[in-house]
């Protein structure tokens, strides 16, 4: 065939794949779908242009991409850790959650969030087994204005002073140990007791640890307290709260960690410790999902 007399086919077999895969697909597929994977054939192909990528290399990104799946079962979620440790888990958070200025900022959930937490009262414990350093959590939910948020229900979830959540080992600690959900009061205010948690590395057995590791990428996450708040009227808020004198804080793998979701452990007597906190809500607009 010389090129000439056949619809332009000769021509359409010269041009790249980024180009060519556009153009074949139906304009009557998905437009998102679509969009999506053009973009992200043509940064695939810019991308091995630009590293010059071997056919080794090709084959060691696909083992590696083998195994992050073959490491995944109904206990393990490689394919998550991959997304987080990428930073794209907080980057969608962060595009679909947009808070206004002053309002505290939205984290991921992370891994060990459980709905059904026990309800407790103002003033009550989390720690079922009572293992750790006493800390007392006083917090304060408020609106942009200042005002209390009355009717706020307060989830609250953390860590261990090993570094482990219940549901991480059940044969060990106390179901729902260090885990509650809680109510505000008129004033917005509450009193939760608890124990210092440490933080925790995310897992280093498998491919998606093994390569951090390879890259000198620390595991380690800073020690942290989860929160979900969520009141009539307002945008549910899940975030975390870090404790300023981990060393961890600076290089948290998840990316989580914000400025203003930074706290002090004050020391009191006999390893006790307290520490205060603020959460400010956004109000919702009417009809708005308040996710
Ligand atoms: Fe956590």
């Amino acid at each position: 065939m010389d090129g000439r007399g056949d619809n332009g086919v000769a021509a359409m077999l010269d041009i790249g794949p980024a180009t060519a895969f556009r153009t074949r697909m139906s304009p009557a597929a998905d437009e998102r779908l679509s969009g999506a994977l053009s973009m992200l054939v043509e940064s695939l192909g810019t991308l091995a242009a630009s590293l010059n990528l071997s056919r080794q290399e090709l084959r060691s990104i696909i083992g590696f991409l083998t195994e992050v799946g073959e490491a995944c079962s109904d206990q393990r979620q490689e394919w998550v850790l991959l997304a987080d440790t990428l930073g794209l888990s907080t980057t969608v958070e962060r595009l679909s959650v947009r808070r206004p200025s002053g309002a505290t900022p939205n984290t991921v959930p992370g891994p060990f969030y459980r709905p059904d937490a026990p309800k407790r009262v103002d003033g009550d414990t989390i720690s079922i087994d009572g293992k750790g350093e006493a800390l007392t959590i006083c917090l304060t939910v408020n609106d942009l204005d200042g005002l209390p948020v009355p009717e706020a229900v307060v989830e609250v979830w953390q860590a261990n002073s090993e570094g482990l959540y219940e549901n991480q080992e059940p044969d060990l600690q106390p179901e729902y140990n260090l885990r509650g959900q809680f109510r505000t009061g008129t004033s917005g205010q509450l009193t939760i007791r608890s124990v210092r948690p440490v933080g925790y590395a995310i897992p280093a057995d498998g491919p998606v640890g093994r390569l951090l590791g390879r890259l000198g990428i620390r595991l380690d996450r800073p020690a942290h307290i989860h929160f979900r708040i969520s009141a009539p009227g307002f945008q549910r808020l899940t975030t975390h709260v870090f404790d300023r004198a981990d060393p961890a804080l600076a290089h948290d793998p998840l990316f989580a960690v914000h400025s203003a979701l930074v706290t002090d452990f004050i020391p009191g007597p006999d390893r006790t410790w307290t520490t205060a906190f603020r959460f400010v809500l956004a109000r919702a607009r009417p009809g708005e999902e308040v996710v």
